[in-house]
């Protein structure tokens, strides 16, 4: 295996799903080239029309995605590092403790946290799934080459179910992950199961797609009961900031952003 000399934190838009959708356009593409071979009808001409609106709409995807692919990159835009970081802003710590990375992917926001808090033990928790850019080997690569190796762990695990003691934590972070959790669909418990770890009075903050109403599709009712089974929560609206470009605010990017936070 090559060894990593930069550290790589991937890409929130995978290189998996460009090849999928850049191999779908090209042979759409091609049927409907290879249609030409066959004798003109009213039906050949209707096959005609679909598969070269199927390939314009399925190529047309495919360069959406790889301009929001290059502007969300740290090497293009940089506009995933600046998520990142925005997200730590509402997390109140004092930086004394352990704090845990729920679906940490690449580590970047790990590494992030153990950098911004020089004092803390970081650990990235993730099920590492198929889909993703992103491996264990990888996050350790990437805290060795930014200098924060010493204070960092990275845990293979289920975010539906943590496996770490109840108060094992003084902070918890998590971006974009709930919503793609499948071992848990009531979202609702699995937020309480990133509090449980937490010790009482500890501070969070959970970015997802909170206003996405078919993960979310009573957001309210759960920030109501949530704020009574903990000391302090607030939700900030986070589909608005100034840094991230209008082209990636649509619900296939980050259009659909919030952010809980506060203290167990
Ligand atoms: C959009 S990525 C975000 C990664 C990282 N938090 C970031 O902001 O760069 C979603 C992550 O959720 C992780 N994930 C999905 N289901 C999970 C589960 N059941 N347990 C732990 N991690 C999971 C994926 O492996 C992936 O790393």
């Amino acid at each position: 295996m090559k060894e990593q000399n930069q550290p790589d934190y991937a890409n929130w838009v995978p290189r998996k799903l460009l090849a999928v959708l850049g191999i779908a356009g090209g042979f759409l593409a091609f049927l409907f080239l290879l249609s030409f071979l066959l004798t003109d009808s009213g039906g050949v001409i209707i096959l005609r029309i679909l598969l070269a609106a199927a390939a314009v709409f399925v190529l047309l995807s495919w360069g959406y995605m790889a301009h929001a692919r290059f502007l969300l990159s740290y090497e293009g835009g940089g506009v995933q590092g600046k998520i990142l970081d925005n997200l730590l802003q509402y997390l109140d710590w004092d930086g004394n403790g352990k704090l845990l990375d729920i679906g940490c992917g690449s580590g970047a926001l790990t590494i992030k946290a153990a950098r911004k808090y020089p004092q803390a033990q970081v650990v990235g928790m993730d099920y590492w799934g198929a889909m993703w850019d992103y491996a264990q080997s990888q996050c350790e690569a990437n805290a060795r080459l930014e200098g924060v190796a010493g204070r960092t762990a990275f845990r293979k695990g289920d975010a539906a179910q943590l496996d770490f003691p109840d108060g094992h934590f003084d902070a918890a972070v998590s971006n974009f992950v709930f919503h793609e959790v499948q071992t848990q669909p009531d979202k609702l418990a699995l937020i309480r199961e990133s509090l449980r770890v937490l010790k009482p009075g500890a501070p969070f903050a959970f970015q997802d797609v909170f206003y996405s109403k078919r993960t979310y599709p009573d957001l309210m009712v759960m920030l109501t009961t949530l704020s009574k089974e903990v000391a302090d929560l607030n939700f900030i609206d986070t589909r608005h900031n100034d840094f991230v470009p209008k082209f990636l605010k649509t619900p296939l990017i980050v259009g659909q952003m919030g952010l809980i936070c506060g203290k167990k």
